[in-house]
Order: structure tokens, then C-alpha cells, then sequence
């Protein structure tokens, strides 16, 4: 795909995902069905449903050849090297559920298995992020950068999540390794969308973040993001980045994600997507 397609691809993906923005903002603290998946804690709404529905009708229709990948209609499909669109209609639900306004809109596109095109946009906080492969990462038009003086984990900000299991293996992961880094850093957030916390890494909000049990629909797009504004995404245990392995570690650069992925006690293995 060259440079001119890929741009077409951008621009198409930044207009559905205002439209997007605009879905959410209008259902906004109006949920009227909210169903549980597979815990209490995973939640979809309608809109999560209708999101995804308007984004595959408008992407199959704009192009017929790609594949597509949406958390809501498709989880399992499998990842192949045909070019993919690969979709969450609403990263951090439970925060659109809440009306706490770190929710967003992440469209990624792959090509042989690969991202080549990243959008993450959040109608709350007025921020679109962008990227294409090779041609750095975007907010709001400005050039991203990630925080590049942080030197080690005692003057990082870390982000990383709860997720949305309730599973004793995952409690043991979250609260073993919260607890080995959150006191050698700054501090530690949780806000509720991984598709943003790979943003903030981008634009240098926060240092690094880790998740175990993310889907590649919230890290897709987030990942292009942020290794396009300078930062680092790989396995947590160090070697490249696997967007179907279910585990990301985002940082603002090598040091970070080195002595982060070492600090942390448990990598769980989970059921690949
Ligand atoms: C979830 C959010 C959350 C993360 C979970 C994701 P969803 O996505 O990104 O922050 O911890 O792993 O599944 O379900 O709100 O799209
Ligand atoms: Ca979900
Ligand atoms: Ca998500
Ligand atoms: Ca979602």
C-alpha cells in the first residue's frame, strides 16, 4: 500500500471516528440496554453495538477487499496478512457507562499483520490522534513526542488497568505487580481505556503502561500511535510486540520498558485472540 492509499485510509478512518464521537456524545449517560459479557465488570451498551455497526457498514462499503476485525461482532476471527480494519467501538465502555470521560473510538488498520494506520479519537477530552507508519503520530494536528528525558522508573507515571475479568489469576496479576511497581515510580493510574493510555504515553502525559488481557482492538491502533511519536511497544517480557498475544508494555523509551518488564513479578499467558 503506497503513501497515497495509506493517507486515503487516514482520512476515511478520522471521519467515521468523528462520526463516532458524535454517537457517543448523544447517548451519553442515556443507556437504555447495558448487558454484562463475560463478568460484571464487562459491559456492553447499545451504542457499543451501534458504533460497530455503522463502522463496518461505512468501512465494507468504502472498501470492499479489506478484512475486519470489531470487538462486538468478530472477536476470534483471526488475524491474517490481508490489509484489516480493526475496530473498537468504544474503548473504556465502563467509563462511558459512568460518564467518566476517558472513552474513545480506536481504528487501526493492518497490513500483513502489521499497523500501518492508527485513530484514536475521544469526543470527552476533544482529542484525535493519528498515525501512519513512517510518517510519525499526531493530537489534534500537532507532531507527538514521548516524554523524553524520563531516565527510570522513580520519575516515571505509570498507567496500567484492572481489565475487565474478575478471575483469580488476573486479581493475583494486577494487585502482585501494582504492588512491585507502584512504589518504585511516581505514581500509578488506572483510567479505563488502553487505546488512550497508549496515547498519553505518545504524547507524553505518562512514562509507560502495561496491561495483561487487552484484545488487539485497544491496542491496534494505540501501538502505531505511540512507536510513531518515538516511544517503545513490546512483550512485556521483552521481545516485539505480538497484537494478539493479549499483554502490552508502552513505553516512553527503551530504559523505561526494560526496567518496567523487569520489575514485574507475573506475565500471564493468556488465550491468544
Ligand atoms: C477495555 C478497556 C480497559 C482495559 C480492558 C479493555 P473496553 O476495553 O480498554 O481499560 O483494561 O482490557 O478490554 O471493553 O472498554 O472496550
Ligand atoms: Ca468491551
Ligand atoms: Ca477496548
Ligand atoms: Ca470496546
Amino acid at each position: 500500500m503506497d503513501g497515497q492509499e495509506l493517507l486515503r485510509c487516514e482520512r476515511i478512518a478520522v471521519s467515521l471516528a468523528f462520526e463516532a464521537g458524535l454517537m457517543m456524545k448523544s447517548a451519553s449517560g442515556r443507556n437504555k440496554e447495558i448487558s454484562e459479557k463475560d463478568s460484571f465488570a464487562d459491559l456492553v451498551t447499545e451504542t457499543d453495538k451501534a458504533i460497530e455497526k455503522f463502522l463496518f457498514t461505512e468501512l465494507k462499503r468504502q472498501f470492499p477487499d479489506f478484512r475486519f476485525i470489531g470487538e462486538e461482532t468478530s472477536a476470534g476471527v483471526g488475524l491474517t496478512v490481508d490489509p484489516t480494519w480493526i475496530v473498537d467501538p468504544i474503548d473504556g465502555t465502563m467509563n462511558f457507562v459512568h460518564t467518566f470521560p476517558f472513552t474513545c473510538v480506536s481504528i487501526g488498520l493492518t497490513v500483513n499483520k502489521v499497523p500501518v494506520v492508527g485513530v484514536v479519537y475521544s469526543p470527552f477530552l476533544s482529542k484525535l490522534y493519528t498515525a501512519r507508519k513512517g510518517w510519525g503520530a499526531y493530537c489534534n494536528g500537532q507532531p507527538l513526542s514521548v516524554h523524553k528525558s524520563c531516565k527510570s522508573l522513580n520519575e516515571a507515571l505509570l498507567l496500567c488497568e484492572f481489565g475487565n475479568q474478575r478471575d483469580e489469576e488476573k486479581r493475583n496479576a494486577v494487585f502482585r505487580n501494582l504492588e512491585a511497581v507502584g512504589w518504585l515510580s511516581h505514581s500509578v493510574r488506572c483510567v479505563g481505556s488502553a487505546a488512550l493510555n497508549l496515547c498519553c504515553v505518545a504524547d507524553g502525559s505518562a512514562d509507560a503502561y502495561w496491561e495483561f488481557g487487552l484484545h488487539v482492538w485497544d491496542m491496534a491502533a494505540g501501538s502505531l500511535i505511540l512507536t510513531e511519536a518515538g516511544g517503545v511497544v513490546m512483550d512485556t517480557k521483552g521481545g516485539p510486540l505480538d497484537i494478539m498475544s493479549r499483554r502490552v508494555l508502552g513505553a516512553c523509551n527503551r530504559n523505561i520498558a526494560d526496567e518496567l518488564g523487569r520489575a514485574l513479578p507475573i506475565h500471564l499467558e493468556l488465550e491468544r485472540d
